[in-house]
């Protein structure tokens, strides 16, 4: 039976800009009415470039953020929109990878502590357990045990990446939110980045909405794909339709302009996963 992780509905956000010494107010409509769901151990791509509201939705349903109207629904659960007194157990259910992990990382902690944290902060886990789970952990997102003692400038890109993803699993979250979680690797890189994702992704039934404006990288690991223009959903639905027919003029021009990157790994790992 499916299991719907994350209902979103008609959610809207607006910011009140300016007003100050040289601008008149004015508001900005980031995201106008956009309703989505997905499934348990599904990937929902949200595509659109720069400034249509990507990141805008991602931190509402992170609820790091809350919307100016619309309902949230997370494991059946309805998220109390003015995010008052938000449960930490609701919180530990979405978790969120952002593009520059360098930024979210504290330079002077070690990984172990990195990944221990949020166990430190959410659960009464003892000092062992946590040393355990965080081992445990980096050996799953293909790290080595002699990284725990390692600092986050040790590391490259890519594998500052993998600590996002393995921080953000420590609390064994409901959702992942990806917003741009390989646009600032090399392209080999973020081969290797999405087929970790897609591996953990089998093994552990984990449900992702990942966010990027290139459209060769959601081709080959979305099952639904929304387009975003301008802070609407104009396309929504199973990735093969959106992709065979597009029917809005802007998606049409996005795929057209869509340079023919080299995923063929990424393909030949997805392709091996769809007839599995
Ligand atoms: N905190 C904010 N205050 C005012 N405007 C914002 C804020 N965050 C985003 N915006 C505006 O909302 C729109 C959507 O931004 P964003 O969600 O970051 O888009 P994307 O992630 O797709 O690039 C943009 O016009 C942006 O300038
Ligand atoms: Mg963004």
């Amino acid at each position: 039976m499916t299991q719907k992780v994350l209902e979103a509905k008609n959610i809207v956000r607006d910011y009140h800009v300016g007003g100050g010494l040289f601008s008149a107010p004015r508001t900005v409509h980031a995201v106008k009415g956009v309703s989505l769901s997905v499934d348990k151990g599904k990937t929902l791509a949200i595509v659109g470039e720069s400034g249509c509201g990507k990141s805008t939705l991602a931190r509402i349903i992170t609820m790091i953020d809350a919307p100016t109207s619309g309902a949230l629904i997370i494991d059946g659960q309805p998220v109390d929109i003015a995010r008052n007194g938000l449960s930490r157990e609701m919180r530990r259910r979405v978790q969120i990878v952002f593009q520059n992990p360098y930024g979210s990382l504290n330079p002077r902690q070690k990984i172990g502590d990195v990944l221990g944290e949020p166990l430190k902060i959410n659960t009464g886990v003892g000092a062992e357990e946590r040393r355990e789970r965080a081992m445990a952990m980096l050996k799953k997102v293909g790290l080595q045990p002699e990284h725990y003692h390692r600092y986050p400038h040790m590391f490259s890109g890519g594998q500052r990446q993998r600590i996002a993803i393995a921080r953000a699993l420590m609390l064994n979250p409901s959702l992942l939110v990806l917003d741009e979680p390989v646009s600032a690797l090399d392209l080999s890189v973020q081969a290797q980045v999405l087929n970790l994702l897609a591996d953990l992704q089998d093994e552990f039934q984990l449900t992702y909405v990942f966010i990027s404006h290139d459209l060769s990288v959601v081709r080959y690991i979305a099952d639904d794909v929304m387009v975003m223009y301008y802070g609407e959903a104009v396309e929504y639905g199973p990735r093969d339709e959106v992709f065979s027919n597009p029917r809005h003029e802007y998606t049409r021009t996005l795929f057209a302009a869509t340079p023919r990157a080299d995923v063929e790994s990424i393909r030949a790992r997805l392709a091996r996963k769809k007839v599995a």
